[in-house]
């Protein structure tokens, strides 16, 4: 849902300039205007040539000359859309939202903001509640809480830091009671993640890891278990704005840092991110549990230029990199990994800052990685296998746009696998590069399946009237509406259905649904094949229509009973008819 042309205006007249670029850089007042060091990131320099007119609520930079007004600059420096850099001004300067479509969708949407802001302060109220009952309680159970925490390593500082906390044990009156008090409702404690399946409190009795999204608000709990409890850790359960895939732990606390060297380490333990931090080396974040995918890599390309991986070189933790690798390329991330005997928390209790540093120093490029672990594979493989792997990796060079890390990338694979660097060289054909990633479906139906679900993830919006009321033609009495068994599999059927249940919604909303969860990769990748097949309503409305046709041939194909064939074949017929006048009007 867009919002609204007034709201926008009125967030542009309300922010206030000077506010906003102070959370980046420091400002001082020249007559009117404010000066300061430029807060871009790619922009380091000594003297100030960033300034800010507030009256004219724009900013400037002498030095790079990039400018614009608030919107423009939280975009650029939190990596931001253009509505997410919208409602993250709005809700700094209070100003409500009002969303363009149906008052039915406006209101929904209202609804939703109201649900959001009972969730993040349920949320806000528990870790305060869980930190207080950490420091101060003097239960047994807090006792043992906070000697836990000692003996790990972890000191008062770094507690506070990052607002750890305790959840009381069973048998207190504990968050819930005290939620009940601040008069948060029920729902809005459930809608946050915080009760068990069971309607209990979810993390009684274990330390709290309070996780915040980039903008430092808190979305989440990680829980550990002080004993051998399972699981070690219990997480927050996927909800609206906890989603375990593309959040970082420790993100707000490491931000300045990370800004600061324009580079991050991305570990894999909430312990391991505060024991860093602790130990000074404050750029570190931890993914929740899973490897480092290709979205934290675009959310962390807009404040870091380095990205160091620690990794588990076990099988998952290969093709989470081999992936990341082509999106760090694609990205222009310097993305390199490196491992160690243990987890930097317990590595850290016998190392000091320093030897850290060195190994950090030592680790190696991503896809210098991935191309050794290839080719090693390849030496050792017999002629088919080996000629698989070659073309892998062939793929993985045409992958790569820009053209240093096109040519670095050849030179390691043709030393590696002691071929000629032209055969790793040249681009496959137009139709069959990156635009489908992955194998291009051979199948036509399957193919043209996979356009329209390319084009209807890239453009929400353009897809919004086939698939509340199908596509019409000259030639039939009614639209057409395509139906789940159109489609030539499983996963297809799932995607578009799921689109269809989120008609006219944006991809953020199909993406929060829980159910897209499994397919989230596919959905990626075939969104952003989308954006390079020009979407448009025609195009839609041909692949739309391409998929009926070929659904139809296969059902015709299949039926046995030749009424029903001809039946079937009439109706292609006018499908086809449809399509070319789609094709003409166009
Ligand atoms: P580890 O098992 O390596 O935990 O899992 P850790 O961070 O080293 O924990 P300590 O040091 O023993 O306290 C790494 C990460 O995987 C996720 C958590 O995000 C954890 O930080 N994890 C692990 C879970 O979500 N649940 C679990 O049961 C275990
Ligand atoms: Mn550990």
């Amino acid at each position: 849902m867009r919002i609204s042309q007034r709201s926008i205006e009125v967030v542009r007249e309300t922010a206030n300039i000077v506010e906003v670029a102070s959370e980046f850089t420091a400002l001082r007042r020249q007559g009117a205007r404010f000066a300061g060091l430029c807060p871009y990131p790619d922009h380091s320099e000594k003297t100030p040539s960033f300034g800010v007119t507030p009256d004219r609520g724009f900013y400037y930079c002498f030095g790079c000359q990039r400018g614009g007004d608030a919107i423009k600059l939280v975009m650029d420096l939190k990596s931001l859309s253009f509505s997410e850099a919208v409602s993250y001004i709005a809700e700094r300067s209070g100003v409500e939202l009002e969303f363009e479509g149906s008052p039915a969708d406006a209101q929904a949407a209202r609804e939703r903001n109201k649900r959001r802001r009972m969730v993040h302060k349920a949320l806000a109220a528990a870790t305060a509640y869980y930190h207080k009952y950490l420091l101060r309680s003097g239960s047994t159970e807090a006792r043992q809480a906070r000697k836990y925490l000692e003996n790990r390593g972890l000191n008062d500082s770094t507690i506070e830091e990052f607002r750890l906390g305790f959840a009381p044990p069973r048998g207190s009156s504990g968050f819930v009671g005290a939620a009940r008090k601040l008069g948060i409702e029920r729902q809005a404690l459930d809608a946050a993640g915080l009760l068990s399946p069971r309607g209990g409190e979810r993390f009684l009795g274990r330390i709290t890891f309070p996780i915040s999204d980039r903008r430092g608000r808190i979305v989440g709990f990680g829980a550990r278990a002080m004993g051998d409890d399972h699981p070690k850790y219990l997480n927050s359960p996927e909800t609206e704005i906890f989603t375990k895939r593309d959040l970082l732990y420790g993100f707000p606390q490491a931000a300045e840092a990370i800004r600061k060297q324009q580079s991050v380490l991305v570990v894999e333990g909430y312990t391991d991110v505060l024991m860093l931090y602790q130990a000074g080396i404050k750029n570190a974040v931890a993914t929740l549990g899973t490897a480092t995918t290709p979205a934290h890599l675009r959310s962390l390309s807009g404040y870091a230029d380095k990205i160091h991986v620690l990794f588990d070189p076990d099988d998952a933790g290969e093709k989470a990199i081999e992936r990341a690798s082509a999106a760090a390329a694609e990205l222009k991330l310097d993305l390199r990994v490196l491992r160690l005997p243990e987890d930097p928390a317990d590595w850290l209790l016998e190392n000091s800052a320093e030897d850290f540093s060195k190994l950090l120093a030592n680790s190696i490029p991503a896809l210098e990685y991935v191309f050794r672990r290839k080719t090693e594979r390849a030496r050792g493989a017999e002629a088919a296998e080996r000629s698989r792997i070659v073309s892998e990796i062939k793929d993985l060079i045409t992958e790569i746009e820009d053209p240093v890390f096109h040519g670095d990338a050849v030179r390691l694979a043709s030393e590696a696998l002691g071929v000629n660097p032209e055969t790793l060289q040249q681009r496959r054909s137009p139709a069959a590069s990156r635009s489908t990633r992955g194998p291009a479906p051979a199948d036509p139906l399957q193919r043209a399946g996979h356009e329209l679900l390319a084009l209807l993830l890239s453009r929400p919006d353009l897809g919004e009237e086939p698939m509340k009321n199908g596509v019409g033609g000259p030639s039939l009495s009614e639209p057409f509406m395509l139906a789940d068994e159109d489609f030539a599999n499983e996963d297809q059927t799932r995607i578009f259905s799921l689109l269809k249940e989120h008609a006219g919604q944006d991809l953020d909303s199909l993406i929060a649904d829980e159910r897209a969860r499994p397919m989230m990769d596919q959905i990626g990748a075939l969104s952003s094949a989308g954006e390079k097949l020009y979407p448009s309503e025609a195009a839609i409305r041909e692949a739309w229509l391409r998929v009926g046709i070929l659904s139809h041939e296969r059902a015709k194909r299949q039926t046995p009973d030749y009424d029903e064939k001809d039946r079937i074949q009439v109706e292609t017929l006018r499908l086809k008819d449809a399509l070319r006048a789609v094709a003409t009007e166009s």
